[in-house]
């Protein structure tokens, strides 16, 4: 039985203890919040036991989970491994790249396990894809949301962009070559609308737009590559492959095209998307690589990879404000 305990019992966290409580080989031992109104709330809905500070939680669990604002990630995930406990951190990794560099070195000298809680990387929608070969050369993103003051205390980059650019990072090996980037500070002190292109050195290009103070939401990810189209719908959990190779898969249609040089057979594909709760698949995924002694599913590494992006473009960003 695998001992847990949650830092931060707010909009996010709540949803982790929802999900913690219904995981096999876990115990809640109890949880940390700050915000005495919230905790109060939380121990009396939850039945679990409220800590007076994240240090007297530490000494009571195997692992921690903290989902605490992004500006508190670094001193409690340090504080958690000095402890020798595993951590589980919600994305992105910390604030600063200062921060991200430190508690690399921290967590890889640790031993102990990490996981980053980059949770796109449970999304049915892309997991759909796990036996399709993906090389796209060109991506299109929108991500975009109605404005909440919750996530405002870091820009759009670290808020919400994170989520594509580390789902890019693992589609495309290669390294980044350049980048392109603009932001407006709207609402909020730091961006909350952007527009980010990334190259590759192997030619890929990724255009990505973030924005937090939509009309509508969206989560689209598209790839084009040489053999197919791709469409990620993270939002609605719905997957697109239109491609000139007709896969197995039962739900294809296929049509014509006469392209001038001779006749082409198009095939739409809707791979079957799993009915999962993507949130719980990657908590018990980190339960997993704790008891299973494994590797977890986003690493430190992954999570550093994100920020240093993250930070390249928040950077030009900068630049092209002043
Ligand atoms: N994976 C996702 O899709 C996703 C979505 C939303 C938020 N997040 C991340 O989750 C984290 C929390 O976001 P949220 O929306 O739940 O915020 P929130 O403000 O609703 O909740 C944060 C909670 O942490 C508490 N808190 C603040 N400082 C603390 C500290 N030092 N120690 C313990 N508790 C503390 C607050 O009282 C509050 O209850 C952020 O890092 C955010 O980036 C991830």
């Amino acid at each position: 039985m695998l001992k847990i305990g949650l830092i931060g019992a707010g909009h996010l966290g709540k949803f982790h203890l929802n999900n913690w409580l219904e995981i096999p080989n876990v115990t809640v031992v109890g949880f940390y919040d700050t915000d005495d109104a919230i905790a109060n709330s939380v121990s009396v809905k939850y039945k679990i036991k409220r800590f007076n500070s994240a240090e007297e939680l530490l000494d009571s669990c195997d692992a921690i989970d903290i989902v605490a604002p992004t500006s508190f990630h670094y001193k409690l995930c340090a504080l958690a491994l000095r402890k020798g406990k595993h951590v589980f951190v919600e994305k992105p990794l910390t604030n600063t790249m200062d921060e991200a560099k430190s508690l690399l070195k921290l967590a890889v000298e640790s031993n102990l396990k990490f996981q980053v809680g980059h949770v796109e990387r449970f999304n049915p929608a892309f997991v759909a894809l796990k036996n399709y070969k993906l090389e796209p050369m060109f991506i299109e993103v929108h991500r975009l949301s109605q404005f909440n003051p919750r996530g405002t205390d870091v820009s759009v980059i670290l808020d919400l962009m994170i989520h594509d650019i580390d789902i890019i990072l693992q589609l495309v090996k290669s390294n980044v070559s350049y980048i392109s980037a603009n932001g407006v500070s709207v609402l909020s002190d730091t961006p909350d609308i952007a527009n980010v292109r990334i190259e590759f050195d192997n030619g890929c290009v990724a255009n990505l737009t973030s924005s937090r103070i939509s009309m509508k939401k969206m989560r689209k990810m598209r790839l084009f590559q040489k053999d197919a189209y791709i469409g990620i719908d993270f939002l609605e959990k719905k997957t697109e492959i239109i491609s000139q190779n007709a896969t197995s898969d039962k739900n294809v249609f296929t049509f014509d095209i006469d392209t001038g040089k001779g006749k082409k057979t198009v095939a739409i594909a809707n791979p079957a998307v799993a009915d999962t709760n993507a949130m719980k698949e990657e908590l018990t995924a980190f339960k997993d690589a704790i008891l299973k002694n494994t590797e977890t599913a986003v690493t430190v590494l992954d999570g550093f990879r994100a920020m240093e992006v993250a930070h390249q473009i928040l950077d030009k960003i900068n630049k092209a404000t002043i």
